[in-house]
C-alpha cells in the first residue's frame, strides 16, 4: 500500500511488552492447579476480554482502544477450574491472518488496505472493528463489544459467530458498557458518533429484541468521547466530559481528539419510562471519568461513585498526566446541581458493584489502586474495596504483581450485597507468570480462598464479567 504507516516495534511500546505484551496461543486447559479450594458454589464462567494485536500495530497502538480482542475464560464447576481463550475473529483480523501482518493502520494513524489486500468479505465500512474493551452474556447471546461500533457474537466456548446487529434493529452498534436492569432484565446502553447522529441511546429487551429504538440526544451536534453511562430505576445519566472529536482536525495530522474544559461537563439526565424528550440539563466544571461504579436514587437526587481524572489524556497531543481521587457525586436534576465530593485522593479505576444492585443504592464498590511503585509501570497493585456507608476502605495487597479488574460473584443463596467472591486476574511482574485469584468478599483483606494457577501469562486486560452457571 502506498503511504501505508510503518509497523511500531512492540518491544519500545509499554502496552505491548511486559505484562501487557500479547500472547498469541489459543489454550484449552483443564484441571488447573489450585492453591486452596474453589467454592463448590461458584459454577459457572468468568470470561474478560482485551486487547491483543496479533501483528505489530501499523502507524500507532492507542492503549487501551487499538488491538485485536482476545477473551480468557475460566470455567468453574465441582471445585475444578479450567482455561480457554480465544480472538474475537474479526472479518479485519481474518484478512490480516491471510495476509500474514496488519493491514489497517492504529486508530490515531488510520489508513485502510486495498480492497484486494482486505477481500471482499469485510464489515460494513471498510474499518476494522475492535470488540476488545468487553464481553457480556444478555438474552443467551455472548457479545464481544467494542466502542461505538457493532458488537461480535462469541459462542459460550469462545467461537466467533460474527458481526451482531440486534436482527438489524442497532446497524450502527453500541457502547462498551451497556447496563442491565436486574429487575426488568433490560439492557440499556448508548452509542456515540463522530458522524450524526452523535448521541443516541435504546433499549433491549429480556429476550434480546430491541425494544426502543435508537433515540437521538438532539442537544449534542458533535462527537464527543463518552466511555461509560449510569442508569437508575428512573433514569439513565449521560455526562458528556468535553473531550471532542473532529474529523477535519484528523485531517490535518493533529490527531482526531482534543480536551476543551472550556466546553465543562453537561450531564442529560434522561427519563427511562416517562414521555420522551423531556431530558434534564445539569452543567457542572470540566473533569473526565472513564468508569462509573454504579447509580442510584437517593430522595430526590442521583448518586453515583467513580474514579475523577482532572481531563483526558489518552491520545490528546500535549496533555500533561491528569491527577485522579475516588469521588462521590450527587446530582439533582429538580435543583439542576451538581456536587462533587472527594473520597480519596489515591488513583483507582476500574470500579466494579455487585451487578444484582445495578441501578440501586449500593453500599461497596470495589476498585483497582495503583501503588507509586505499580504507577510506574502503569499497572495496578491493590484492590480497594469502598463501604460508602461507613466511610471506610479495605484493602488486598498484591506486592509485586499486577492485577486487573475485579468482579463480584454471588454466594449461592446469598441475596445480601457483601455475599459473594471477588474475582481477578494477576500477574507475577519478576515471573510473568499468572494466576487466578478468588476472595471472600466478606474477609475481604484475608488471604485467597484459591488460587488457580494459569498455563502462561495472561496479558493485562480491561472488562469482564462472572456468568454464573444457567442449567
Ligand atoms: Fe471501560
Amino acid at each position: 500500500m502506498e503511504g501505508e504507516p510503518r509497523p511500531i516495534d512492540p518491544a519500545g511500546n509499554l502496552y505491548l511488552s511486559g505484562a501487557f505484551a500479547p500472547v498469541d496461543d489459543e489454550l484449552d486447559l483443564v484441571d488447573l492447579p489450585v492453591a486452596g479450594k474453589i467454592p463448590e458454589d461458584l459454577r459457572g464462567v468468568y470470561l474478560r476480554n482485551g486487547p491483543n494485536a496479533k501483528f505489530p500495530p501499523l502507524g500507532s497502538y492507542t492503549y487501551p482502544l487499538d488491538g485485536d480482542g482476545m477473551i480468557h475464560g475460566v470455567w468453574l464447576a465441582d471445585g475444578h477450574a479450567r482455561y480457554r481463550n480465544r480472538y474475537v475473529l474479526t472479518k479485519g483480523l481474518q484478512a490480516e491472518i491471510r495476509a500474514h501482518r496488519a493491514l489497517w493502520g492504529g486508530i490515531m494513524t488510520p489508513a485502510a488496505p486495498s480492497p484486494e489486500l482486505a477481500g471482499p468479505d469485510q464489515d460494513p465500512g471498510g474499518d476494522k472493528l475492535l470488540p476488545g474493551i468487553n464481553i457480556i452474556r444478555h438474552a443467551h447471546r455472548f457479545l464481544a463489544l467494542a466502542e461505538g461500533t457493532p458488537p461480535y457474537e462469541m459462542t459460550e466456548e469462545l467461537a466467533t459467530r460474527g458481526r451482531y446487529d440486534f436482527a438489524g434493529a442497532l446497524p450502527l452498534g453500541m457502547c462498551a458498557h451497556p447496563k442491565i436492569d436486574p429487575a426488568s432484565g433490560e439492557m440499556i446502553l448508548f452509542r456515540y458518533g463522530l458522524e450524526e447522529p452523535y448521541l443516541t441511546w435504546a433499549v433491549v429487551g429480556a429476550d434480546g429484541r430491541v425494544t426502543r429504538p435508537p433515540e437521538v440526544i438532539a442537544e449534542i451536534d458533535r462527537g464527543y468521547m463518552i466511555h461509560d453511562f449510569l442508569i437508575t430505576e428512573d433514569y439513565l445519566v449521560l455526562v458528556i466530559n468535553p473531550a471532542t472529536f473532529d474529523l477535519a482536525r484528523a485531517a490535518q495530522g493533529a490527531g482526531p481528539l482534543a480536551w476543551e474544559p472550556e466546553r465543562g461537563t453537561r450531564i442529560a439526565v434522561v427519563p427511562r419510562k416517562d414521555d420522551r424528550g423531556k431530558i434534564r440539563w445539569i452543567e457542572a466544571g470540566a473533569f473526565w471519568c472513564w468508569h462509573y461504579a454504579n447509580g442510584w436514587q437517593e430522595g430526590g437526587e442521583i448518586v453515583t461513585c467513580f474514579p475523577w481524572w482532572s481531563h483526558l489524556s489518552l491520545g490528546v497531543p500535549g496533555a500533561a498526566p491528569a491527577t485522579r481521587s475516588l469521588a462521590r457525586a450527587r446530582i439533582d436534576p429538580a435543583a439542576g446541581s451538581f456536587r462533587l465530593e472527594v473520597l480519596d485522593e489515591r488513583p483507582t479505576e476500574f470500579p466494579r458493584v455487585d451487578d444484582r444492585r445495578q441501578g440501586r443504592p449500593t453500599r461497596y464498590a470495589t476498585f483497582l489502586h495503583a501503588t507509586p511503585q505499580a504507577l510506574e509501570h502503569r499497572t495496578y497493585d491493590e484492590l480497594f474495596r469502598l463501604d460508602l456507608v461507613k466511610g471506610t476502605i479495605a484493602v488486598h495487597r498484591f506486592p509485586g504483581q499486577a492485577i486487573g479488574e475485579a468482579v463480584f460473584a454471588p454466594k449461592a443463596g446469598r441475596s445480601e450485597e457483601e455475599a459473594g467472591y471477588i474475582l481477578t486476574f494477576a500477574t507475577d511482574l519478576a515471573t510473568l507468570q499468572s494466576t487466578f485469584v478468588i476472595l471472600d468478599a466478606e474477609d475481604f483483606s484475608a488471604a485467597p480462598v484459591a488460587v488457580v494457577k494459569l498455563p502462561r501469562r495472561v496479558p493485562l486486560g480491561l472488562h469482564g464479567n462472572w456468568l454464573p452457571a444457567q442449567s
